[in-house]
């Protein structure tokens, strides 16, 4: 692999399996696996709602929502949605996604307000020695919609304003779920740095679902940071600009 691509390591799966090797980070990854025929097929039978992922991408591109009505799965896209035989299913996505290699994941029962699924960015950096938490922000998914991210659409939101609007928290367990992110945020950390280890940047897409467990969606490793400009804290945003400034700069030399 090139420095780049070390630094930077964009597969979902590649990234998931380092995680599975850490026992004690099992109980914050949906079950994962790659597109088969079989697996789909467990999967449906498994899960309320599968999810169906590109390996490489991102943006909520390519992502598909799969789930079973009366003997039928409901197959939900950015832009449509309809109904696929079970029999047809497996064909039926390799003549949609072609050649790409995707992952199925167990879908989240992700919070929501007003019907709209919420979900949560947590960014860490690393400067020096040690990885720094930089804050965490919601992301709103706009209605209809089955994705969350920004570039869909989707709106921001602060965590506590979320917790309290979508399962009534109250502050004493907002701020519990709050330390939870951080301390859920450092441990990804530590283990995604142990099988990747040029990695300086990362911001983890963590979903609480409805009974308040968090599920980690995806770790990025070259995210993205416009969603901190809503910040409650202005001075958060400039801080990680400098900071990733530096960290992309320090890369080039
Ligand atoms: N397993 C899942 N359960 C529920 N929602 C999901 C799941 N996987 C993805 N999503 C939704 O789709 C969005 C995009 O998925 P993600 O894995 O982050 O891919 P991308 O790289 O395109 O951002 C997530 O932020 C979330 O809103
Ligand atoms: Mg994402």
């Amino acid at each position: 692999l090139s420095l780049y691509g070390r630094m930077y390591p964009w597969s979902k799966w590649r990234k998931h399996a380092a995680l599975w090797k850490v026992d004690s980070l099992r109980t914050y990854l949906p079950d994962t696996a790659k597109l088969t025929p079989r697996k789909l097929l467990q999967f449906l039978e498994k899960y309320p709602v599968v999810f169906l992922k590109p390996c490489f991408g991102g943006g909520g591109r390519g992502i598909m929502k799969l789930t079973m009505r009366s003997g039928k799965v409901r197959v939900h896209t950015h832009t449509d949605r309809y109904e696929v035989a079970i029999d047809q299913i497996y064909s039926h996505m390799i003549r949609k996604i072609g050649k790409k290699s995707y992952i199925l994941q167990q879908g989240i029962d992700l919070m929501d307000l007003q019907g709209r699924q919420l979900d949560f960015r947590v960014v860490l950096l690393k400067p020096g020695k040690k990885w720094r938490y930089m804050g965490v922000m919601g992301k709103w998914a706009p209605s209809g919609q089955i994705v969350t991210n920004h570039c869909r659409g989707g709106s921001s939101i602060g965590l506590s304003q979320a917790l309290k609007s979508s399962l009534k928290l109250e502050e004493l367990r907002q701020h519990e779920l709050d330390a939870e992110l951080r301390e859920m945020g450092y441990r990804i950390a530590a283990a995604l740095e142990a099988s990747f280890p040029l990695i300086t940047e990362l911001g983890l897409d963590i979903g609480i679902d409805r009974s308040q467990r968090l599920w980690l969606i995806e770790a990025n490793t070259r995210p993205q940071y416009n969603l901190f400009k809503d910040h409650a804290d202005a001075g958060l945003y400039p801080q990680i600009q400098s900071v990733v400034r530096r960290l992309r700069q320090t890369r080039k030399r």
